[in-house]
């Protein structure tokens, strides 16, 4: 598929107004995204975990308005007006305008919030980013029911990685790829896919426990430590080892080989901030907690023999990662050992999830 696949047909009638909801979660990459290209090209594949408690939930209100000239919307972010978020909805809306030609017909008020608390240290852009794109192309699918769920599905993922790049693995669960990779057919660095291959039961269930170690807003933003990656001294073999790391993982999912599964998703995290240390200008998004939460893991884990590990994202919060029979100890190591290091003892207990959900709305 092309990007052209995702423009409509000009013949299509909308409706003239309505009211869709969607709940989007999160996802927490196993494999990261880290650099890109123009229009939120990926510049390595990546493969998530879509996470189920970690959602947003959205309310698009479309009703026609003359002219249709121009972008024109409300944002209300759990129920009050937020107009600091107006910019990045905008910048989206310019970015998918080719593809869903009707936006400029209509007046949206976009009622959104967060499942988890607010300033929580969680990016909630994947999933804020998922659950419009689903509303907003949901219109269509209420113009022309020629297109397929498949197409639907690839479409809103399409749109949600123009929003921002990981939200495109936030639309289907429970394992999702994301950018061209030679052992994965199918895979396409326009949108995420449910990953191909074999999974084994172990990963259907996988618990993640958000240790949240800093709740304030990130010292450096993912867009620019995106465009950090060009240049950098080590992105080309980074590149390379995400493919590397991509490939070993066919067979650990397909296994269920747990300390392999360890072995390369703690990389994978270690990596994603090595690379944020050695750009230019370097930063650290770590923090001493988030090194003292990695280290009881690995004591713990070598005492117990437990398949506890850890992931990291752009920021100084742990994800604890566990199978469910593993389940009862992970949680009493984390809140005998590793809850001391979270902010005011915050965490959320999360779990690998089946994606977005349309709201049933009275
Ligand atoms: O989607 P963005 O632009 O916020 O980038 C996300 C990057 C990481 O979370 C660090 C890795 C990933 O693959 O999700």
């Amino acid at each position: 598929m092309t990007e052209k696949d995702f423009i409509p047909q000009s013949n299509i009638s909308y409706p003239k107004e309505g009211r869709i909801g969607y709940k989007a979660p999160s996802n927490i990459a196993l494999v990261k995204y880290w650099g890109k290209k123009e229009n939120q090209i990926p510049a390595n594949p990546s493969v998530s975990f879509t996470l189920d408690a970690c959602a947003t939930r959205t309310v698009v209100t479309f009703k026609e308005k003359t002219p249709a000239d121009e972008f024109s919307f409300d944002l209300l972010f759990e129920g009050k007006p937020k107009e600091d978020f107006k910019p990045k909805i905008e910048t989206f809306f310019n970015r998918v305008a080719v593809y869903l030609p009707y936006l400029k017909k209509y007046h949206f008020t976009i009622d959104t919030s967060n499942s988890f608390p607010h300033s929580s240290g969680i990016a909630s852009s994947a999933s804020g980013m998922a659950a419009l794109a689903l509303c907003l192309l949901e219109i269509e699918k209420m113009a022309d029911a020629t297109k397929d769920d498949s197409y639907f599905d690839k479409k809103a993922s399409f749109l949600a990685r123009l929003g921002s790049g990981s939200a495109c693995r936030s639309i289907k669960g429970s394992l999702v790829q994301w950018g061209k990779h030679s052992g994965l057919e199918r895979s396409t660095n326009l949108f995420g896919v449910p990953y191909p291959h074999k999974v084994h039961e172990v990963f259907k269930t996988y618990h993640d426990t958000i240790l949240l170690v800093h709740k304030g807003q990130k010292t450096v933003s993912s867009t620019v430590g995106h465009n950090l990656m060009n240049g950098h001294p080590y992105a080309k073999s980074r590149f390379v080892h995400a493919h590397t790391n991509l490939d070993a993982l066919e067979a650990v999912f397909a296994s269920g080989d747990l300390e392999k599964f360890i072995g390369i998703v703690e990389s994978e995290a270690l990596t994603l901030h090595a690379m944020m240390m050695s750009s230019t200008p370097y930063f650290i998004l770590m923090m001493p907690n988030t090194l003292q939460i990695i280290n009881a893991i690995w004591d713990y884990r070598k005492t117990t023999g437990t398949p506890i590990c850890f992931t990291l994202d752009a920021g100084a919060n742990v994800h604890v990662l566990y199978p469910e029979d593993y389940k009862e100890q992970s949680i009493a190591f984390i809140q005998e050992q590793l809850v001391q290091y979270c902010e005011n003892g915050h965490y959320i207990c999360d779990k690998v999830g089946q994606g977005a959900k349309k709201l049933n709305l009275k």
